[in-house]
């Protein structure tokens, strides 16, 4: 359907419905809290929208609003299909998009997202809420495993890239769903890492930092944006029409629709006290350019009312009612309401190899004296810590142990390779011992037998540590103001340490921890954040060697928990430039965004940058032994300018494979905007000047060719 057959098909909908109808057509309904009776009371209704309803559940409301509401208008079905189709415990289960971003490859979140997409259509369901796009730059709060991590560039490279994989190229195909970017927009960066509290945020900072992979997001074709839980000055993001109209839909030309967040409109009572009553919340949600509302019901008869007793515009509804039929239109919702999906394609074997290569792309190796890859001199291995064969940390947030409601009882469903499994099998097939005991868990707990774990490791010849957090401590609500490792995991560190053998730390985690001597104390030290199904068989292949780790931190590490926030793109200060930081400890951070290293080395030289053309090339060697792959980082650094300007960020990335000895000469091409900054008065402009050109292995210093030129 081109896109006027398409509007006047909307016009035609619209001038059809009642009042009461389209103020249904603006609803969610939360199908695990309402149960299954209203949920078939909204569906008659002609409710636009349900979610966290899965296969012949959906099915039935679908044929329900078809069939039974006077309209017989569609439902569209929406999902957090976050890392994989998750909340089906038969689905591919893919990293974290923290874990995923440390691939610092767009084609891995592209496939990600078109495996959920198909497995999500699969099961009827059209809609994920996902990407997120928040940024990851204050690490307490519980949400950063959802991000791409702390830096707009990288995010919005991922999320555009999720996004087209969610959404193929034509959203009516049966394998494609909707995407929605959220949360919009600042919703990580709130005070003290509280989620959902205030945010700091001016206009200008908003468009400079936090805009910009939205902005991705929009030009990738996203066809729904979620709002955020918080504030900006004090106005609550949900009803903030500046940054929702002004900037989502005139300067970015949005033309999906808005859903809020979970109950937002109520919140606007309850929560954040910005309205007394209902009506008062929801007159102000529709007004503010929200188009479906999220879970609170109470919004269908608050704008009825509202619009009948003169405080609404009618027209209002219609804006809203407009923009979401337009979407399920562009879906042919209204000739095929069911996706068609891929018959027996969950957990399918192509599925699990996507995700397997998901797993192995995002290990970050942070140190490592040689003593990885294990050698054939190691005849035994030992592999410590309730994390080395904990499931459900090993997923994180957003899986059928997590949602719709808490379930950690749930029986874990194969195929799923813990660390402890994965070196066990690694071991056997080389005629290798291996011997694993938990020590201590994560949280404390009653019976944690340190002793016993050293016991156990003592005629081993190397030990396989691994730490973390577990999901009680990740997600919403589950901020955290003390990021060092938890429980007597440092003990068990420290007590293992004392055997003087090969220690490998391994962190299965939802984000950066503050692990301290855990990391630098052992002879390597290997990242791998939620790694989905294949986490722990991806780091027993990296342990021996059979995969070259190749991730790069999308987050950078804190040394302490009183460091954070340490995102590598601060602004200058007088202190920091003086080469201080806290007069406790460096303000550096222990391990830098986009550090990580493998089995090979790259040496970088030749640094060339033509200022008329903006084409930069720099040399790369693989100056190792073994076949590796380099993330070959461009950062730049505006030397003066009118508004304070990170000392550093990044503007672009290349991925090379270079065998032993092999030099590539790789080169960028940089448009005038990749140098711009947002001056005072919020206009992203390139300023003329001196500018600094940074070209290297990692956001460190050190890591960095330079080139100075003007502008
Ligand atoms: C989260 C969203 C999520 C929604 C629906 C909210 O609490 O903030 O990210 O999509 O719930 O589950």
């Amino acid at each position: 359907m081109d896109s006027k057959t398409m509007a006047a098909r909307v016009e035609e909908l619209l001038s059809g419905m009642t009042l009461e109808e389209k103020a249904a057509q603006m609803i969610q309904v939360p199908y695990a809290i309402v149960g299954r009776e209203e949920a078939l009371r909204w569906a008659r209704l002609g409710a636009g929208s349900f979610l966290h309803v899965l296969g012949d559940d959906a099915r039935e409301i679908q044929k329900t609003a078809m069939e039974e509401s006077r309209l017989g208008i569609p439902v569209i079905f929406g999902i957090d299909a976050v890392h994989g189709h998750s909340l089906n415990d038969h689905a591919t289960i893919f990293p974290s998009q923290l874990a995923a971003a440390c691939s610092f490859d767009p084609d891995v979140a592209y496939v990600m997202g078109q495996v959920t997409a198909r497995e999500v259509a699969t099961d009827g369901l059209h809609w994920t809420f996902a990407p997120v796009l928040c940024l990851g730059r204050d690490t307490r709060w519980g949400r950063i495993d959802e991000t791409f991590g702390e830096d707009p560039y990288l995010a919005g490279e991922m999320g555009a890239a999720i996004i087209r994989g969610f959404q193929g190229d034509d959203l009516a195909d049966g394998e494609h769903i909707l995407a929605c970017a959220k949360h919009y927009i600042g919703y990580g960066e709130a005070v003290g890492a509280r989620d959902a509290c205030d945010t700091e945020m001016t206009y200008r900072k908003l468009r400079e930092v936090f805009l910009p992979p939205f902005k991705k997001a929009v030009d990738a074709g996203v066809g729904s944006v979620m709002t955020a839980y918080g504030a900006i000055d004090g106005t609550p993001f949900t009803v903030d029409r500046t940054s929702l109209k002004d900037i989502l839909r005139g300067e970015l030309g949005f033309d999906g629709f808005v859903v809020t967040d979970w109950d937002n409109v109520n919140a606007l009572v309850r929560r954040q006290h910005v309205a007394e009553t209902a009506r008062q919340a929801s007159v102000m949600a529709a007004k503010a350019g929200n188009d479906m509302i999220m879970t609170s019901t109470q919004f269908y008869d608050a704008v009825i009312e509202a619009v009948r007793a003169g405080e609404l515009e009618e027209s209002v509804l219609d804006e809203a009612v407009r923009h979401i039929l337009t979407v399920k239109l562009r879906m042919n919702l209204f000739e095929k309401p069911e996706k068609a999906g891929r018959p027996g394609c969950l957990g399918c074997a192509e599925h699990l190899a996507a995700a397997k290569d998901a797993s192995d792309r995002s290990l970050v190796l942070l140190t490592n004296n040689g003593v990885l890859p294990l050698q054939p001199s190691v005849r035994k291995v030992a592999v410590i810590g309730s994390n080395a064969d904990d499931i459900r940390a090993q997923y994180g947030d957003w899986t059928y142990f997590t949602h719709p409601t808490p379930n950690p009882e749930h029986e874990p469903v194969r195929p799923y390779v813990t660390v402890k499994e994965g070196v066990e099998a690694a071991c056997a097939k080389r005629g290798m011992a291996c011997v694993y005991h938990r020590g201590c868990s994560v949280l404390d707990s009653e019976d944690e037998d340190i002793a016993g774990a050293v016991e156990a490791a003592r005629d081993a010849d190397a030990i396989v540590l691994v730490v973390g957090d577990v999901i009680a401590q990740t997600g919403e609500e589950k901020d955290r103001a003390v990021l060092e490792l938890s429980g007597r995991q440092m003990e068990l560190f420290d007590a293992l340490r004392a055997l003087g053998m090969p220690l490998i730390t391994v962190l299965v985690a939802s984000k950066p921890l503050a692990v301290g001597r855990a990391a630098t104390d052992a002879d390597a030290f290997l990242c791998a954040f939620n790694g989905g199904l294949f986490g722990g068989e991806a780091v027993a292949k990296a342990l021996f060697g059979e995969i070259n780790p190749s991730g790069r931190l999308p987050i950078s590490f804190p040394r302490a928990s009183g460091q954070v926030p340490v995102y590598y793109n601060s602004l200058p200060g007088w202190h920091k430039q003086a080469g201080k930081g806290y007069c406790d400890l460096p303000d550096t951070p222990l391990y830098a965004f986009g550090e990580g290293m493998g089995y090979s080395a790259f040496a970088y030289d030749g640094l060339t940058f033509d200022a008329q053309t903006l084409e930069a090339g720099v040399n790369v060697t693989n100056t190792g032994s073994m076949t590796g792959t380099e993330t070959v980082q461009a950062y730049f650094h505006d030397v003066v300018s009118s508004v304070l300007t990170p000392v550093k960020q990044l503007i672009a990335f290349r991925q090379v494979t270079l065998a032993p000895g092999e030099t590539a000469h790789v080169t960028f091409r940089f448009t005038r905007e990749d140098f711009s900054l947002v001056n005072r008065r919020e206009q992203r402009v390139t300023e003329p000047g001196e500018f600094e050109l940074m070209i290297g292995h990692s956001s460190r210093d050190g890591d960095l060719l330079k080139a100075s030129f003007r502008l």
